[in-house]
This record gives structure tokens, sequence and C-alpha cells, in this order.
């Protein structure tokens, strides 16, 4: 004889059911998201080795594009002394932030036309934009320009604009601030904005910072009380390099501060590598006026994806090697 099945476990099963099927859902549509927008990164590479950008494709730089900011800084394109001389490779803009008055940069941005010598050359995405991520981790700063008083800061991975390293070099009483990437456009760029800006008497210098497998300048090392870092971590070959980094950078009990979407999970892979030598903290909520426009995008934007946009927070505090018995020199490995 048949027992008839309980009501409850029908229910669980169909419920299982129906979770399966989500999640069937969302990954095929975020694979075909992917396809899209591997095609359209394969249309840019054939039309800028053929000298055929049309403004169509640039308007798309990569769909991921499409959500371009929270709106945490304001920016007004500007004409300086500087500009006047300016080929179409570079605009001026002048950032401010409503809830921040102090904030006042010159910025140059580079074009978002792409040379085949940048797809050949050093990784180029640092000169394309001001990702959301570091828009973000600049507002957070100001936010938290206190915690800056006397440090010695250095921003990594910064790209053209070094935006948050910038505005804690204005607004802050940070010592010093080194601005780095590791391409030499982006250096060359962070240069002529160092030259529109002043600092009230933080020093504040560019160079050229690759993270690799090699140990930091020997002036570089153990100097710095806060890094910044901003979606650097996708990079599948380069997040070991990081930690490396960071880690040769900071002075015992020094803090580095990483914002970055998850992207496929990047950002787990990266503080899974860097909680081996390091503390840290992840706050879900770390700034409440970003995690409400988050919520409302989320509810409201058809572009908006959290995988690639909403920059994640966790903050890598580093040990005091004279109190801590764990081996925690990834340098060593
Ligand atoms: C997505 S961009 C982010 C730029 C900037 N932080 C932002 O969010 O607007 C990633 C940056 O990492 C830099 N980068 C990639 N690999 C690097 C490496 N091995 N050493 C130093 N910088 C690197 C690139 O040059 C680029 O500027």
């Amino acid at each position: 004889m048949m027992h008839p099945r309980p009501l409850a476990t029908n229910q669980a099963e169909g419920m299982q059911k129906a979770v399966k099927r989500k999640a069937t859902t969302d990954e095929q549509s975020s694979q075909l998201k992917r396809r899209q927008i591997a095609r359209e990164r394969w249309n840019i590479l054939i039309e800028t080795i053929h000298g055929q950008r049309t403004s169509q494709t640039q308007q798309s730089v990569v769909s991921v594009r499409r959500f371009q900011s929270y709106g945490l800084l304001q920016t007004q394109k500007i004409k300086t002394p500087e500009c006047e001389n300016e080929t179409e490779d570079a605009s001026w803009y002048q950032y401010s932030c409503h809830s921040f008055p102090n904030l006042s940069l010159i910025v140059r941005h580079l074009s978002e036309t792409i040379k085949p010598s940048d797809l050949l050359g050093f990784n180029n995405t640092g000169n394309v934009c001001v990702w959301p991520s570091e828009e973000v981790m600049t507002y957070y700063c100001l936010q938290n320009h206190d915690k800056f008083a006397d440090a010695n800061v250095i921003e990594v991975g910064g790209g053209m604009t070094c935006l948050a390293g910038m505005a804690v070099a204005t607004c802050s009483k940070a010592s010093r601030v080194v601005l780095t990437d590791g391409n030499e456009q982006s250096i060359s760029n962070l240069r002529h904005i160092i030259g529109q800006n002043k600092t009230g008497g933080t020093s504040l210098s560019a160079r050229m910072l690759r993270w690799g497998p090699t140990l930091v300048d020997q002036d570089l090392k153990e100097q710095f009380d806060i890094v910044l870092c901003a979606d650097c971590l996708f990079f599948d070959e380069g997040r070991k390099h990081l930690v490396q980094t960071l880690h040769s950078l900071l002075k015992p009990k020094g803090e580095a501060w990483i914002f970055a979407p998850s992207r496929h999970k990047t950002f787990y892979m990266f503080t899974d590598l860097a909680k081996n030598f390091f503390d840290e903290e992840q706050p879900e909520v770390y700034d409440t006026t970003v995690w409400r426009l988050h919520k409302q995008l989320q509810a409201s934007s058809e572009v908006y994806d959290e995988n690639l946009h909403f920059p994640l927070f966790v903050r890598l505090i580093k040990g005091d090697p004279t109190n801590d018995s764990r081996d925690t020199t990834p340098e060593s490995r």
C-alpha cells in the first residue's frame, strides 16, 4: 500500500526545485552576459586593428561600463592653462563632492579611444575610466579623512587618476601620499594631475609600482600606515603578487583598504589568499550612503549588476611580528 507523502516534504521538494530552477536561470543569464561582453571585446579589438572604431562601439566600451558611477562625486569639464596645449588624448575635469565641500580636485582623464599599442602594452584598464570602486573608495576616504592624520599613504593600481590618493593628499593631514600604478601612461597622467593641485603640507608624488614576485624598492619597504587599492583583484596572475606587495609596503600594524566588486568571486579568491598573512575585517555596510544607493540601484536599474559594480570592502591589518607567532611573510613564499 502506498503511503501519502507528508505535505511538508512535498512543499520542501517543490521549494528546492524552484530554487534550483532560479539558480539555473541566473547562471544562464550571467553566461549570456559574459558571452555578450566577450563578443563586444572582440569587435573592439578587430575594429581597433583595422583603425575603424565607430563611435557606437566606443560608447559601449564593453557593456560593464553601462553603469558608470554612484553619483557620489560631481564632475565638470574645464579648461586649465595646461589644457590649451592639450591634444585630443586628454580632458580636464573639476571634481567636487556635495557632502564634502573641501574637495576640489583638478583631474586629467585620458581619452577612451583604444590604440593598438594599448592592447599590446601593459594592462590598460586603469586608463579607460574611473571605475565605481575608485569612486566609492574616494568617498569613503573623504568620510574618514581624520584617519589619515600624520599617516604615510600609498595607492596601488590607482590607474590614470588615483582619485582616492589625490583626495587624501588634498583633504587630509596625511604626512605623505604616493600614487602608483604599473602602467606608464597612467604615471605620466598622474604627474600632470599633481602639477595642477595643491596640498596643505602633504608630500605628494607618483611613481611606477608593479606588483611582482620581487620585493618592493627598499625606500618603499614597510613605510606605509595605509595602502589604498580599488578594483585590482580580477587579474588571476596578479592576486598573489598583490598580497606580497601590500605586505611589503605596510609597516607592522599598518592597514590595506581594498575595494572591489565580486567579479565572479575574484574578490573572495583574493581574501582567501590574504587572510593567511593579515587579520581582516569585511563589513558589509561600510558606509550607509553607499549601501542605500546600492539597494536603490538593485531595485530600479536595469544596467546595474552587483557582481560587476558593487564594491565590497576588506580591511587587511598587518600583524606586529614581535607579538605574532604565525608565519606571516608572503614575501618569503
Ligand atoms: C580596473 S583598473 C583600476 C584602476 C583604478 N583603481 C580605478 O578603479 O579606477 C586596474 C589597475 O591595476 C593596474 N595593474 C594591473 N596589474 C598590475 C600590476 N601587476 N602591477 C601594478 N598595477 C597593475 C592597471 O594598470 C590598472 O590601472
